[in-house]
């Protein structure tokens, strides 16, 4: 029997895959939430900054949270000024994780309005998070992909990038840099190819740095802001993990800053997540040490992970695919052990898990489970089983 017309255009819309695990599937295991480690989630491992706690309990809570999110934006300005580069107020949007952004984005330049008669278009540098392909799709927006190297390096043809933009000018380009799941850091000049071809193709080029405080030496992005056509989003709820309070940040020209904000509804970044902000930022001992927590048991897992004959690409970012063959296998594998990875079929990359670096402890118990799920393969593929 045909879908029904309303089946086909609720599947169209399809939401986007996420890791972590779903309140609906723990209880159908039998599990709570505290009776696992979730590697599905690449956050900050060190938990909050301390002072994140009393800055949330100083809100009133009967009070609406400022709109413009002026203080917030205040001390985002002032926490990436330098005496050579001062980034002003009217150059920032918060929105209420950079999930948020991405969809005013998608709503602004993309819907079919009367604005933007048709619809617009975007290109995709793929594989990569899937939420810009579901805030294209919600838009009714025509979506071009540009796949990586998906038998070698992961890497992108930026040649071929810059090709398409320029011969079918999408109205957005995104790129997540370093980019999720495959952890692949593109340097300036491969950023630089992108944001001409944009710049001729009268593109805006997106690039989301969620994962850039976790890289080591990483090359100063904000210069693209010179560019009137560059975005870049940020992702505080990873940095300064806080994901429950839900809190990111886009920096590009006024006019663009302008556009997304009239799209954004009022009060969408709550107040507790606006103090908990200015509250992470002012603590600048924080990310030091949540980088160096990172580093350190990043390089035990890979080391350990590669002990076990898997394969572990290269990753500039605070987490690690591995080609573990049947990654669905894998992750209900390890779920039974209390562990939950990110199964990468959905990125279509069903031979990959990824695993967030979370801390040495945490990470040594991964690295025991997964040498057990490996004796347990090696074991059932033995003649006789
Ligand atoms: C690449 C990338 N960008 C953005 C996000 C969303 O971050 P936020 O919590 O700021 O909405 C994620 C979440 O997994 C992500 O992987």
């Amino acid at each position: 029997m045909p879908n029904q017309p309303n089946e086909n255009a609720a599947s169209r819309r399809r939401r986007p895959v996420h890791g972590s695990i779903q309140p609906s599937e723990l209880r159908a295991l039998g599990l709570k939430p505290e009776d696992l480690l979730d590697f599905s989630a690449s956050i900050s491992p060190i938990g909050p900054p301390e002072g994140v706690w009393e800055a949330i309990r100083s809100v009133d809570l009967s009070t609406y949270p400022d709109p413009e999110c002026l203080d917030l934006r205040e001390a985002i300005c002032h926490y990436l000024s330098t005496p050579t580069r001062e980034v002003t107020l009217g150059r920032v949007l918060v929105g209420n994780g950079s999930t948020e952004i991405f969809h005013l984005l998608t709503r602004a330049y993309l819907s079919n309005s009367t604005d933007h008669p048709g619809g617009g278009s975007a290109l995709l540098m793929t594989p990569t998070y899937g939420e810009y392909e579901g805030a294209c799709r919600m838009a009714g927006a025509k979506v071009l992909t540009q796949v990586a190297n998906l038998s070698g390096d992961f890497r992108w043809d930026i040649s071929e990038a810059s090709r398409i933009i320029r011969d079918d000018r999408p109205d957005l380009v995104f790129i997540c840099n370093p980019n999720n799941p495959t952890g692949v850091y593109l340097t300036h000049g491969e950023i630089d190819g992108l944001a001409d071809a944009s710049a001729d193709s009268g593109s805006l080029l997106v690039v989301d740095e969620a994962y850039l405080s976790f890289v080591e030496d990483p090359w100063d992005s904000l210069e693209l802001l010179e560019r009137p056509n560059v975005m870049l989003v940020r992702s505080m709820t990873k940095d300064y993990a806080q994901t429950a309070l839900r809190l990111g940040y886009a920096l590009a020209s006024e006019d663009v800053v302008s556009r997304l904000r009239s799209y954004q509804p009022d009060w969408s970044v709550n107040g507790l997540a606006q103090k908990a902000g200015i509250s992470a930022l002012e603590d600048t001992e924080y990310l030091p040490r949540a980088r160096e927590a990172v580093y350190r048991a990043k390089n035990y897992l890979s080391a350990e992970i590669g002990e076990l004959g898997l394969e572990v690409p290269p990753s500039a970012a605070n987490f690690l695919l591995v080609k573990v063959g049947d990654a669905p296998r894998w992750r209900s594998q390890l779920l039974a052990k209390g562990i939950v990875v990110r199964d990468c079929t959905s990125f279509g990359l069903p031979e990959y898990i990824r695993v967030g670096i979370r801390t040495m402890e945490d990470c040594q118990r991964l690295a025991a489970a997964m040498a057990e799920v490996a004796a347990e393969a090696l074991a059932e593929s033995r003649p006789g089983n």
